[in-house]
Formats: C-alpha cells, sequence, structure tokens
C-alpha cells in the first residue's frame, strides 16, 4: 500500500548548466528506484554540462525521467499550476536560474515550472552550485528562500566519512529525496542504526 502511494508522487526535476550533472542524473536514477513518477526539464547549458562532465548520452538521462520536456516549450504540463506536481528539484540549479526565479522572471519552462511551485506553495528544492559567491548570488538565495524555496547546496557531510565520490553523490541526493518527500531505502541519517 505504501508503496503504491510513493508511485502517485510526480516530481519535476530540472537540470541546469551549473557544475554537477552528475547529482540530477543520480536523483533521476533513484526516484526511478523508488516508484516516483519524474518530469525532466534540461536547459541548454544543462545538455552541454553531462555531455562535458559525465559518460552519461543525452538520450540515456532523458529515459531514465517519465516524461520530458524541451525547456522552450512554455505550453508543457509543467507550465501550469493546474498540473499537480507535488514538488520540484533543480539539481544543479545555476546562478541564471536561481536569479529567474528569485526576480520572477519565468524565461524558460524550468524557470516557469519553478515559478509555478513558489505560487501553488510546492516544495521547490533549489541545489544551487558556485563558488565563490557573489553578493547577488546571496541575495537571489535570500529572495528565494523568503518566497518559500528550500537552497540546498550539494555539500558533502563529511562526518558520514564516505569513501568515494559515488557515495558523496548519492549522500546529498538522498538528502534532497528527504525533503522530496520521498526518502530512499538505503539512505544512512546520522543517529539511526541502519
Ligand atoms: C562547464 C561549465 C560549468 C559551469 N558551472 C557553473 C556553476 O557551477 N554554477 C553556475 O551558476 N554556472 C555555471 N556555468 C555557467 C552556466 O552554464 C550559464 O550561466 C548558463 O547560462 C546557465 O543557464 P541555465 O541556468 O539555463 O542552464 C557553467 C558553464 C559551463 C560551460
Amino acid at each position: 500500500m505504501a508503496a503504491e502511494l510513493l508511485k502517485k508522487k510526480k516530481i519535476a526535476i530540472g537540470i541546469s548548466g551549473a557544475s554537477g550533472a552528475v547529482y540530477g542524473i543520480r536523483l533521476l536514477e533513484e526516484l526511478a528506484r523508488e516508484g516516483a513518477e519524474t518530469h525532466l526539464i534540461i536547459s541548454r547549458w544543462g545538455e552541454y554540462t553531462i555531455e562535458r562532465e559525465t559518460s552519461h548520452r543525452l538520450e540515456t538521462v532523458k529515459a531514465l525521467a517519465s516524461y520530458c520536456y524541451e525547456p522552450d516549450d512554455m505550453a508543457a504540463a509543467l507550465s501550469s499550476g493546474s498540473f499537480p506536481v507535488d514538488a520540484m528539484a533543480i539539481c544543479p540549479c545555476s546562478m541564471k536560474t536561481l536569479a529567474g526565479i528569485a526576480g520572477g522572471f519565468s524565461e524558460d519552462l524550468l524557470m516557469r515550472a519553478a515559478d509555478v511551485c513558489l505560487k501553488e506553495r510546492r516544495p521547490l528544492i533549489l541545489a544551487v552550485r558556485e563558488t565563490p559567491l557573489s553578493r547577488i548570488h546571496i541575495e537571489n538565495m535570500l529572495k528565494a528562500t523568503d518566497a518559500g524555496a528550500i537552497i540546498m547546496p550539494p555539500i558533502p557531510a563529511f562526518y558520514m566519512n564516505p569513501n568515494t565520490l559515488d557515495e558523496v553523490v548519492t549522500q546529498s541526493v538522498y538528502r534532497i529525496m528527504d525533503k522530496l518527500g520521498i526518502p530512499a531505502a538505503g539512505a544512512k541519517h546520522w543517529g539511526s542504526s541502519d
């Protein structure tokens, strides 16, 4: 019964052109494993970083999602609040996409879908990635937070003693899944025995 309920969860996933495309790919893999229905938007520069940073082919990444949309398709389901997604994560989230969300400037479907999540009061997780951060970046994070987004940079928890880069990536993805309301079966939490 619980598994059936989880299967019905609709999660919007954005992969933008910040470094760390592997986080978005791992998130898609893990959500598929948990039986979630995923709706994917990859920005043009997200496509570039997938090709530049990973060994995955773009089509293989798209195939991990239940549904995939072009970033310029403003008529797609995710563009409307009447399409009932449960939550959205942009992973990784560039400073440009963050700026668009913080400013309410929905230039593409990725920003529009995030804007919809905020106006519909749905969870929106932004796995922002940049370093160092300018005052503009920090102000935009504050604006997005004030509007209801969860700013969640993929920063490793070294107290979990990760041994490999793969473990570092998975650890952050599991934290994001907790926030999406779809905890991963294998997730380890500090202070718990499993
Ligand atoms: C290899 C590569 C790595 C990048 N890494 C980052 C990054 O970590 N953070 C960021 O904000 N922008 C980064 N950028 C710049 C963004 O891709 C650029 O601002 C782009 O316009 C973002 O558009 P999008 O948000 O629509 O994907 C990177 C670009 C390239 C080519």
